[in-house]
């Protein structure tokens, strides 16, 4: 029996909502059983619902919970963020940070709408449908992590949810009977904005509809040139928000797929999430083969060249009146370049580890912010090296010394076997270039120097690397780690410390009032139960906010992410 926990936290609406500047969510978090793939299984619901209920906000916050930053909320403790909201619009999801929670859900979407004076690049869609896929398993978080700690892999997922539900019996041999299935209702003729999430653990999902093209118009928080597409990759981690209009016959519903990619298609063949599309004029239930994924075994770039096809439009507004674009990335002189290489797991001092760049980070006792603010010594070092270590990996508490204003290329390559996504806190990024093999010097002459898409998440291919460059303007310790939960989980990660030198505490905001103390600082911790936190939960928006030049508040950021820091303990 699990205890419940009200979840409290606040937004406060600095800049355009004058009259009631204070926008309020709880979220209450509980086990619920729910049998998805037809076996009964505890999941994390929040407000009762498997997935989570979206928040649909005007404008964005930029905030993340990890542990670098901040100390988990103990079990049996209320705790009230306000936070004030930052431009940034688009498709965003919310999930819990802390082991492993994430697959065993407590995600839910978290949609960022433009204010009335900014206008779309497209007409405004007749509806809004939010998808979350992702693989998923039978066997429980605390099962995952304990294969994970006894060295094993996870193995293949035993399926693909759509929204929280199992497959549509497209097929009596591969789906069992009575599988509750996702069903979305439209109108002929309409055209929807539909945001898909992958919240999974750790498989890239082909998305696509049967018969429907995909018109692509968004990617976590920019928009993109609107292209079609009848299929597309959505790596973990990863949102979008295409605009599908209804533009079929009804002969019969359509089915949705997510089906995984960069594994053999036929031993993987369950682990395929369907939905249907259902249009209110339907002549007949959805039937026959589910349309082609992608056949790329002749065709080894096809996957790079439809994620470089993905191209910001520079001319639509962001979340302020002035076009995206107007930061001409392109023509700025990198300053510092970090090659950043993932290695498959190997084990270190006796457990097995995932490292980058030879290091498997380890999380300080004492955040990171804190304990530069309490001058804790020893916390963290600033030793990240730039450059992949030759040496035997190790488990330490490196960081990236970021330096302030400086425009730096991050090359991640993917030395591991297995398809991944990295994700930035804090930061969009330009996702420059992309292929298989080394990168070299002579690799910069194909980067996308003038369209690249800006985004907090982007994938790598095994045996390949992928560039971006990210404008470090945004003072504090932000998450860079390997969206793959398993990865993450055995120390893929690691943090930015990007320090103002001239810091006159306009660039950064202080810590809140009810900040928690943890490691180091516990003893100024008034009510400290924090050696109890065994089912702490840290929630973490997959997002990131965007300072545009025009900005009368371009330096003034956070630097004490602390969001949906949310708690409840389980008997
Ligand atoms: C937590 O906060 C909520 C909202 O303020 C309140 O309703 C609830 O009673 C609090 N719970 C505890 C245990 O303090
Ligand atoms: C780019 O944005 C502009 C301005 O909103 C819009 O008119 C145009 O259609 C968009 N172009 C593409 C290719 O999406
Ligand atoms: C997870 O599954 C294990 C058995 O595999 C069980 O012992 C444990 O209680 C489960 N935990 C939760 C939180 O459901
Ligand atoms: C169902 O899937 C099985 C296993 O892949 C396959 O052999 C069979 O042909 C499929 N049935 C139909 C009707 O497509
Ligand atoms: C996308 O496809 C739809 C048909 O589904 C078509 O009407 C539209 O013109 C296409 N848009 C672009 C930009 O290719
Ligand atoms: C509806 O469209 C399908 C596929 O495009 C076509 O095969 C079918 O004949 C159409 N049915 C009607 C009634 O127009
Ligand atoms: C995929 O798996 C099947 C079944 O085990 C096997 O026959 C086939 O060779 C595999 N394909 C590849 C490309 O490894
Ligand atoms: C970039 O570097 C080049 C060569 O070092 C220099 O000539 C140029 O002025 C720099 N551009 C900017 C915008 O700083
Ligand atoms: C971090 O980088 C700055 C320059 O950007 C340098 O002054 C500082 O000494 C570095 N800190 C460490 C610990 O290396
Ligand atoms: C990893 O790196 C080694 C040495 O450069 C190379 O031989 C191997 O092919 C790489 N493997 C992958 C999956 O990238
Ligand atoms: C900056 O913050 C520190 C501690 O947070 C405080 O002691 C100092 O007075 C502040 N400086 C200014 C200029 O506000
Ligand atoms: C937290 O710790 C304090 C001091 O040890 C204790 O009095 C209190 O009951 C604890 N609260 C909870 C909710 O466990």
């Amino acid at each position: 029996m699990a205890l419940l926990r009200l979840i409290y936290f606040l937004l406060l609406f600095g800049l355009c909502f004058a009259a009631d500047p204070f926008a309020n969510f709880d979220l209450e978090l509980s086990y619920i059983t729910v049998s998805p793939l037809g076996v009964p299984q505890q999941v994390i619901a929040v407000n009762g619902k498997f997935p989570g209920l979206g928040c649909k906000c005007v404008v964005f916050l930029g905030k993340d919970g990890v542990l670098g930053t901040n100390c988990p909320i103990p079990p049996k403790w209320n705790w009230t963020y306000q936070f004030q909201v930052k431009d940034q619009i688009g498709s965003f999801f919310y999930f819990p940070s802390l082991n492993f929670q994430r697959a065993a859900g407590g995600f839910g979407p978290f949609i960022i709408t433009n204010r009335n004076i900014i206008p779309l690049p497209f007409n405004t869609p007749d509806g809004d449908i939010i998808i979350m896929i992702g693989d998923w398993y039978t066997r429980n978080h605390t099962a995952l992590r304990t294969a994970l700690d006894n060295g094993k892999d996870l193995g293949m997922p035993d399926g693909v949810l759509i929204n929280g539900k199992g497959p549509y019996r497209y097929n009596t041999t591969l789906v069992p009977d009575g599988i509750d299935y996702e069903t979305i209702n439209v109108e002929p003729g309409k055209t929807y904005r539909i945001r898909v999430h992958n919240v999974g653990v750790s498989t890239c999902l082909n998305f696509r509809i049967q018969s429907h093209n995909l018109l692509l118009a968004e990617t976590e928080g920019h928009y993109t040139m609107q292209q079609n597409y009848t299929s597309l990759d959505i790596y973990v981690g990863q949102s979008y928000s295409f605009l599908v209009t209804m533009d079929q016959n009804a002969s019969s519903d359509y089915y949705m797929v997510a089906s995984s990619r960069f594994v053999n298609q036929s031993l993987w063949q369950r682990v395929t999430g369907v939905g249907i599309l259902h249009y209110s004029n339907s002549k007949g239930k959805a039937s026959g083969p589910l349309p082609d994924p992608p056949n790329d075994a002749y065709d080894t770039s096809y996957a790079i060249n439809q994620a470089m096809s993905i191209r910001q439009n520079g001319s639509a507004s962001g979340a302020r009146p002035n076009p995206q674009g107007s930061f001409h990335y392109g023509s700025i002189n990198v300053t510092d370049t970090y090659v950043l290489r993932s290695m498959p797991p190997v084990v270190i001092d006796g457990k097995l580890r995932a490292t980058f760049n030879g290091i498997s980070f380890v999380n300080p006792d004492t955040p990171i912010r804190l304990a530069d603010k309490f001058n804790v010594k020893g916390a963290y070092k600033l030793d990240f090296p730039s450059r992949p270590l030759t040496g035997p990996p190790r488990m330490d508490r490196s960081l990236i010394n970021g330096t302030y204003k400086g425009f730096i290329e991050v090359i991640l390559e993917n030395n591991d076997t297995v398809v991944q996504s990295f994700h930035m806190d804090g930061y969009s990024f330009f996702v420059v270039g992309m292929a298989y093999g080394e990168w070299t010097e002579n690799s910069r002459g194909t980067y996308d120097k003038w369209d690249a898409i800006s985004r907090c998440t982007t994938q790598v291919v095994p045996g390949g690397w992928t560039a971006v460059l990210v404008s470090l303007d945004n003072v504090g310790a932000w998450n860079l780690r390997a969206e793959n939960l398993d990865r993450w989980y055995l120390g893929q990660e690691t943090y930015i410390r990007i320090i103002n030198p001239d810091e006159d505490n306009t660039t950064e905001f202080a810590a809140p009032d009810n900040v928690l103390y943890c490691g180091a600082l516990s003893n100024l911790q008034k009510y400290n139960n924090l050696t109890s936190a065994t089912t702490a939960y840290l929630f973490s928006i997959i997002g990131h906010w965007t300072i545009e030049a025009v900005s009368s508040d371009a330096d003034h950021v956070f630097g004490w992410h602390l969001d949906f820091i949310l708690s409840f303990p389980v008997k």
